[in-house]
């Protein structure tokens, strides 16, 4: 089973539908925030289909958008009015290479586990750390691996069914097992839509994220040109606990 690490064209093509659905919101208001008290210009890594940078757009914010997948960005750009076209682009964030300096970098939704080795990892914090303005930010999200999930896995877990456009359905389920040497979630997304005269199609797609662990993240940026700030436990800057789901990560130049 080959793992696609690009998001293909059918991922892209329900992303808003399904993430409007299952997800709070929460990390939207998050980010916006940070925007807000951001003077000058901000990137987002792993831009996706603008569920961020749209809002951020319609709040007159100076933001920018990577993302390693020609679909998303093509999806993002047919929402975005073409005086703004130029502030996306397809790049991988290993290799990033804009033309300016940001005074704060944002990658959310754990565009981050879709990194699976360490050097990537190393040089995509590091190209971060080049693109970064002299006390600047960068904030992203992970989750926190929850250990029963880890063991027991995902058996074709219907996590999404609802129309997508007027009386189409569509279905998504999930699967996920997971390494814990590798620390590699291995996942596989099945959809399956209407299109025209009620005809069904059926697409897959295999898929690794990585998950991290609170001193391996500490670690990993101190290993890094980055200096770690802290590591909230979630997006209204609570403490890392027990109950957390989420690792916000934040680190300065
Ligand atoms: C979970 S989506 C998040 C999209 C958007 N930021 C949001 O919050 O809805 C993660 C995004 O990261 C992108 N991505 C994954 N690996 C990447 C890489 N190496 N360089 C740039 N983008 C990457 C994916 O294509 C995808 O659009």
């Amino acid at each position: 089973m080959t793992a696609q690490r690009e998001y293909p064209d059918f991922v892209a093509r329900f992303y808003d539908v399904i993430y409007e659905k299952v997800t709070s919101g929460e990390d939207v208001k998050y980010y916006l925030k940070k925007m807000r008290e951001t003077e000058g210009p901000v990137l987002e890594l792993g831009v996706g289909t603008g569920r961020i940078f749209l809002r951020a757009i319609e709040e007159g914010i100076d933001i920018y958008g990577v993302d390693n997948s020609v679909h998303m960005i093509q999806s993002l750009k047919k929402k975005l009015n073409k005086k703004h076209h130029h502030r996306v682009e397809v790049q991988d964030v290993k290799v990033l290479n804009l033309p300016m300096e940001f005074n704060l970098i944002i990658a959310p939704f754990r565009m981050f586990s879709h990194l699976i080795q360490v050097e990537d990892q190393l040089k995509a914090l590091n190209s971060v750390y080049k693109h970064m303005r002299p006390g600047s930010m960068f904030i992203f999200d992970l989750y926190v691996p929850d250990l029963e999930m880890l063991y027991k896995g995902l058996n074709e877990v219907q996590d999404f069914e609802g129309e997508y456009e007027n009386g189409k359905l569509l279905k998504r389920t999930v699967s996920a097992s997971s390494d814990p040497i590798k620390q590699i979630t291995y996942g596989t997304m099945k959809f399956e839509w209407e299109e025209e005269e009620g005809k069904i199609v059926r697409r897959e797609w295999n898929f690794q994220m990585r998950y991290f662990f609170r001193y391996e993240l500490e670690h990993l940026i101190a290993r890094s040109d980055l200096t770690l700030v802290t590591i909230f436990g979630d997006f209204h800057e609570g403490s890392l606990g027990p109950e957390s789901k989420d690792f916000v990560v934040i680190c300065r130049k």
